[in-house]
């Protein structure tokens, strides 16, 4: 069922390693300014854009979507697309922008998606998201890899699962993420369908025993560290976080570098806050505003000492006309308070 028909391009050895533990796609939140911040907090995750469609890179002209600072590396663009030759072109700009890697999403069940056939919808059509891999890794001169559910709709995960994985592995791609639950693309918001649909951990774990070659990450409702570490012990190659991430990087990332990847020093949310001053300084310098490098930061102390207060100053005050990365600072008082006392 496995067996693998194309030549298969081998990624960059340390993107994969770095997939042992990586921060989800997610549209309006891993912007450039969220990956900065998640960088700083570890060195060697993973970190994925927000999708980006293949027809506004390839009919759009929408480049500016591409750009990202070098910091992130490695940085992975996730595309949206159903077209293989667009999806290919897509991929060139990506690898040509300097993305470490190219994912395909066939997970996302959004509405505005689905009209596209992007996503989750893709579930139904494996042949078509094996072409559009192979096109992607012809034109592609780093890794593509896929993101998908276990299955959508009446879909029977059993054998769906398996399926997917074995027509588009046999097209080359050789990582996975699976969120491990299905899309149900009628009658559920996009947001239900985060939490609705049941997660199946068991039947992503046995897709490792059908294909061991492959590296497969498990993703969908993982909320620590040590959930991570748990599964990772199970025998996945790797594991993706997405909300926890978002909402409470500290605990997911500042120690990530030691106990996932085996090598590094934790990193201190206080010195990333300040380390975020220059960098909200550039963008503020270069017309951008603060409260769009801001608002990735406020659960940075989520349950620690100082943070509502933390949260406030940057929520109420980021938005204001005039007002500069010294802002941070004056968050920062009542955590440094708060760890005085
Ligand atoms: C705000 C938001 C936006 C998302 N956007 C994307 C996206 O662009 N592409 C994608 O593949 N998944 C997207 N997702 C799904 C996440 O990547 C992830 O699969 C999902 O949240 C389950 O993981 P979690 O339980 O760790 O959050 C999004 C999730 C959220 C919360």
């Amino acid at each position: 069922m496995a067996a693998q028909v194309s030549p298969v391009k081998q990624g960059k050895p340390g993107v994969s390693r770095a997939a042992r533990l990586s921060v989800a796609p997610m549209m309006d939140w891993t912007d450039r300014h969220c990956r900065y911040l998640h960088r700083l907090l570890s060195s060697r995750a993973l970190l994925y854009t927000e999708m980006v469609t293949a027809p506004a890179l390839v009919r759009g002209g929408a480049t500016h979507l591409l750009s990202f600072n070098a910091e992130e590396h490695p940085v992975a663009l996730q595309l949206g697309g159903s077209d293989p030759a667009e999806l290919a072109e897509a991929a060139r700009m990506g690898a040509a922008a300097g993305y470490d890697e190219i994912n395909l999403n066939v997970g996302c069940p959004s509405d505005r998606v689905q009209s596209g056939t992007f996503g989750a919808v893709l579930m139904k059509d494996p042949g078509l998201v094996a072409e559009c891999c192979a096109a992607m890794i012809e034109a592609s001169p780093v890794e593509v890899t896929v993101k998908c559910r276990i299955g959508v709709d009446d879909q029977d995960p059993e054998v769906v699962l398996p399926e997917f994985i074995a027509r588009v592995s046999a097209a080359g791609v050789q990582r996975f993420a699976i969120h491990a639950r299905k899309a149900w693309l009628q009658g559920l918001s996009p947001k239900q369908n985060r939490d609705v649909p049941p997660l199946d951990y068991n039947l992503a774990l046995r897709m490792k025993g059908l294909f061991p070659a492959l590296h497969l990450s498990v993703n969908g409702g993982i909320g620590s560290l040590d959930e991570a570490e748990a599964f990772l012990e199970q025998g996945f190659d790797g594991v993706m976080i997405g909300r926890v991430a978002y909402h409470s990087p500290t605990e997911i990332l500042a120690q990530a570098d030691r106990r996932i990847f085996g090598a590094g020093e934790d990193s201190d949310p206080v010195q990333v806050a300040l380390a975020m001053m220059p960098y909200a300084e550039r963008h503020i310098a270069s017309g951008g505003k603060l409260a769009q490098v801001t608002r990735h930061m406020l659960g940075l102390f989520t349950g620690r000492p100082g943070a509502r207060n933390w949260r406030r100053v940057l929520s109420e005050q980021a938005h204001r006309p005039g007002v500069g990365p010294e802002l941070i600072e004056e968050a920062l008082s009542s955590i440094l308070d708060a760890q005085a006392a």
